[in-house]
């Protein structure tokens, strides 16, 4: 099977959060399953090519593509992901790629996509290369099920490509006015009060995906059944409704290779569910690098997060005061809203011996902090998968969690299962999203943490688990063969 696996962020080029985590590793094992996969993301200007060896492709030469009636020249440069044979494809155009950010709220944000969805498939076509699937994740990418149906359906080499589209979160819908429909040339047949690329008088790249594309998946089987409700779906539910015979969750995978405490290559002291001494060494090299003091019998709790509304920070705020009365410290690691940032800056200045908070992005510090904390509070309003939580089990780093999404599919509460007489929890977790109930559950957890045999045995079942992406990936194929079934037909 050829698969065309299409995203905006991919580890290591390039990352926001966990969809660039999913985008380098699912693809590796995709391949190690016997298929042919390359992996298309844009090049942008922190793309470090000469770290990763990237090379221009000159059979491919300059593509002119076309973008609101201009065409525009595109180079691609080729590399692969690190110890793999799986290539990625950089499409290179430095007008739109090379800005501070990933994303912006430039004017023309709908441009810089549109210009990529097209210039990924003039690329199939340069390359003589007709996937089987186009495996298309989140809204950047939406467009590209409908292009494949509507402006390339005269090459008849796409005749039996399918698509699957992979909604990595609800939230972010890719709405524009409608003059995007003349940018991206869209034909305005689609679009109209309830139409397939229309949504609330806007165009939506996420709903063309959905509506173009032969099945969609989300990346926990909990998110896929809330996003068909009213409460979880950002305004979508009755679009998934409409095709919930071709919608279906699959837990995201994480790649060990990078996230395992026995391998890790930016923590001092290694460490497994066999020998946890390691992790109290790596605590106190963490308190030290961010200036706390170190005590052993006091828990650590770490936060590793864009600081969106999704995550929780509404009650967090809420309980602010409560929080720094317990006896715990803090490590926070974000950056986003800045609302959260001053909360969180403010929160380090009134208790400088108990909180420390770095604003940033650091890959080097979240590992850190996933070794060194005792806990890991995500205490999100949704989270279609999460991976903090699934590397923090790796880690023995106890999660505290709300029970949503694919939090609810992977953090098992302690004392919930200690009701039902089983002693497998691994975590903790709440259900009301308020300040008082994420209280309530750091209590527990931080009364548990001082039995230090209940602990280690909350840690050991957290650590024993395997989220590696073997059994994951081959749902992706099993989807994969019934999308290739659907274009058939
Ligand atoms: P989301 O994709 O919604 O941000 P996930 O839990 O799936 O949430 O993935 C977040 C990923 O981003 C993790 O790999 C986490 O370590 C990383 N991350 C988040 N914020 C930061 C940050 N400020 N610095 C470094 N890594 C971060
Ligand atoms: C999104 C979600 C997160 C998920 C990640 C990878 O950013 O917010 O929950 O783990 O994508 O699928």
């Amino acid at each position: 099977m050829k698969v065309a696996f299409v995203a905006s962020e991919v580890v290591p080029f390039a990352k926001t959060g966990g969809l660039a985590d999913v985008a380098g590793s699912l693809p590796k094992e995709i391949s190690n399953l016997g298929h042919d996969v390359k992996v298309f993301m844009p090049k942008y200007y922190s793309v470090d090519e000469y770290k990763f060896d990237l090379k221009y492709l000159d059979t491919v030469g300059e593509m002119q593509i076309r973008v609101g009636g201009i065409p525009r020249p595109v180079h691609v440069q080729k590399g692969f992901l690190p110890d793999s044979n799986t290539e990625v494809y950089f499409i290179d155009y430095s007008f739109h790629f090379h800005r501070h950010q990933i994303y912006t709220n430039d004017h023309d944000e709908d441009e810089r996509f549109i210009l990529f969805s097209k210039a990924v498939i003039e690329l199939f076509q340069r390359l003589g290369w007709a996937p089987d699937i186009v495996n298309c994740n989140d809204w950047q990418t939406g467009l590209i099920p409908y292009y494949l149906k509507e402006n390339y359906s005269w090459d008849r080499m796409f005749d039996k490509t399918a698509s699957v589209f992979t909604i990595h979160n609800i939230g972010y819908q890719g709405r524009f006015s409608k003059e995007t429909l003349d940018n991206g040339e869209i034909d305005h047949k689609y679009f109209y009060p309830g139409g397939p690329v229309e949504f609330h008088d806007s165009v939506s790249f996420l709903k063309t995906g959905i509506e173009f594309s032969e099945l969609i998946n989300t990346v926990s089987e909990t998110y896929a059944a809330e996003l068909l409700t009213h409460e979880y779906s950002a305004g979508m539910h009755d679009v998934l409704l409409s095709r919930e015979n071709d919608f279906l969750g699959i837990l995201n995978g994480v790649d060990y290779s990078i996230w395992n405490p026995k391998t890790d290559k930016y923590l001092p002291h290694h460490y497994d569910e066999n020998d946890l001494s390691g992790k109290l060494l790596n605590k106190k090299f963490l308190l030290q690098h961010v200036g706390l003091p170190f005590d052993e019998n006091k828990p650590l709790i770490g936060i590793i997060s864009r600081l969106a509304i999704q995550k929780g920070f509404d009650i967090i705020s809420a309980a602010i005061d409560d929080l720094m009365e317990l006896d715990a410290q803090w490590v926070i690691l974000g950056s986003g809203e800045p609302k959260y940032e001053h909360l969180f800056r403010s929160m380090a200045y009134m208790h400088p011996n108990q909180t420390a908070v770095y604003i940033g992005y650091n890959n080097e510090l979240a590992h850190l902090i996933e070794a060194g904390a005792d806990i890991l509070l995500m205490p999100s309003h949704y989270e279609p998968c999460g991976l903090n939580q699934i590397y923090s089990l790796k880690y023995g780093t106890v999660p505290v969690v709300r029970k949503t999404g694919g939090l609810a599919d992977t953090v098992h509460d302690w004392n919930e299962f200690n009701e039902l007489g089983l002693d497998t929890g691994n975590g903790y977790s709440f259900y009301e999203y308020s300040g008082a109930a994420l209280i309530n559950s750091v209590k527990r957890a931080i009364n548990d943490f001082k039995n230090k045999p209940v602990w280690k045995k909350i840690q050991t079942n957290g650590m024993a688990k395997d989220y590696s992406w073997k059994r994951s990936a081959e749902k992706y194929v099993d989807m994969y063969k019934h999308a290739i079934e659907k274009r058939r037909v």
